[in-house]
């Protein structure tokens, strides 16, 4: 299994790592050997592919996929509403965003639609730890404990019609608390993404509302956004305010900012280059380095084929990328 999944519900409370293990990250490696910060840890053995020996060579390739630091995750971000600059949305989101009250609308092709407050549109029950690799188009990567509910449970409720063949996300797009004024006339706000519905209902596929078993950050996206870990970052979509269901497939950000460069289907793939680089390899932030990362290869469908690849048999993924 490449994940452990559980409900808060199972988890004892003598398993919950306590927050100051994950802030510390030597503490957090020193309790990994315990049973319950175990549970959060993405370990490579979950994508190995079936095969002994394979299997084998896969798990040492992984062994040091522990999750980032909550440092790292939460001051290395890309979201462009607040700034170009990593650091930008570290500096200006946690100020500017509001995110209470928070409206997200579900409409579409689908039988029940509505405005849910957010506190009615998450069950607590539903929450789950999971810790997944993101990979970013633009060749970096992270390892992150995110907690969430998968986005299944929320289309299953809405009960899209036999039409609906997509669903799109929209972010909240505010240029108050958003005052990003270098992308404002280049993108065609607010920021918008897409999935088949097939893939929106694979359970890995998350509604994500915190990190590190805290409440979602404002630039890592408050106060909910969407994790698919096979896809490149971008389609990640942070502080959703809208889920749309479709026939046709919907319109996202970077594929009509740049058609060339970025596609519907963002799976990652080491052998689909970008234009203007390859996607063989990956830096894996790691602030301990010299440079701040480690270099790694990328692995086909960020390493959930095993989970994911019967998806896309048969279609061309050089053609579809
Ligand atoms: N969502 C919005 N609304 N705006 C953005 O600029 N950037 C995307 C994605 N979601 C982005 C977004 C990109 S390119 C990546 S790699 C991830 O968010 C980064 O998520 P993180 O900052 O939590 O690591």
């Amino acid at each position: 299994m490449i994940i452990r999944i559980r409900n808060n519900s199972d988890i004892p409370s003598s398993e919950i790592t306590p927050e100051s293990a994950y802030i510390n990250r030597r503490k957090f490696l020193g309790a990994s050997a315990g049973i319950g910060a175990a549970a959060f840890l993405a370990r490579g053995a979950a994508a190995a592919p079936s095969g002994a020996p394979a299997h084998a060579a896969h798990l040492a390739a992984r062994q040091d996929e522990e999750p980032n630091t909550f440092e790292e995750i939460t001051s290395y971000n890309n979201f462009y509403e607040f700034g170009l600059d990593k650091k930008d949305p570290s500096k200006y989101a946690p100020s500017r965003l509001v995110t209470e009250p928070w409206t997200v609308k579900v409409d579409g092709l689908c039988n029940n639609p509505a405005d849910y407050q957010l506190e009615d549109f998450i069950k607590p029950s539903t929450i789950e730890d999971r810790t997944y690799r993101l990979r970013c188009v633009e060749a970096w990567s992270m390892v992150v404990p995110w907690r969430g509910f998968p986005l299944a449970d929320v289309i299953r409720r809405a009960e899209p019609t036999a039409a609906a063949k997509y669903v799109s996300f929209a972010t909240l797009w505010d240029p108050e608390q958003m005052p990003e004024r270098r992308w404002r006339p280049v993108i065609d706000w607010p920021y918008r993404e897409g999935l088949r519905l097939d893939e929106a209902l694979h359970p890995l596929s998350l509604l994500v509302t915190g990190l590190y078993g805290k409440d979602l950050p404002a630039q890592n996206g408050a106060p909910l956004r969407l994790i698919v870990p096979w896809k490149y970052g971008f389609k990640s979509i942070k502080s959703i305010v809208g889920i749309t269901f479709t026939e046709d497939e919907p319109p996202t950000t970077w594929a009509t900012q740049s058609p060339r460069e970025y596609g519907f289907y963002s799976n990652v793939n080491p052998d689909v280059s970008h234009p203007r680089w390859s996607q063989a390899t990956e830096k894996r932030i790691d602030s301990s380095k010299l440079f701040g990362y480690r270099r790694i290869d990328t692995q086909f469908l960020n390493g959930y084929a095993d989970e994911v690849a019967h998806m896309y048999e048969g279609m061309d993924l050089q053609k579809h990328f």
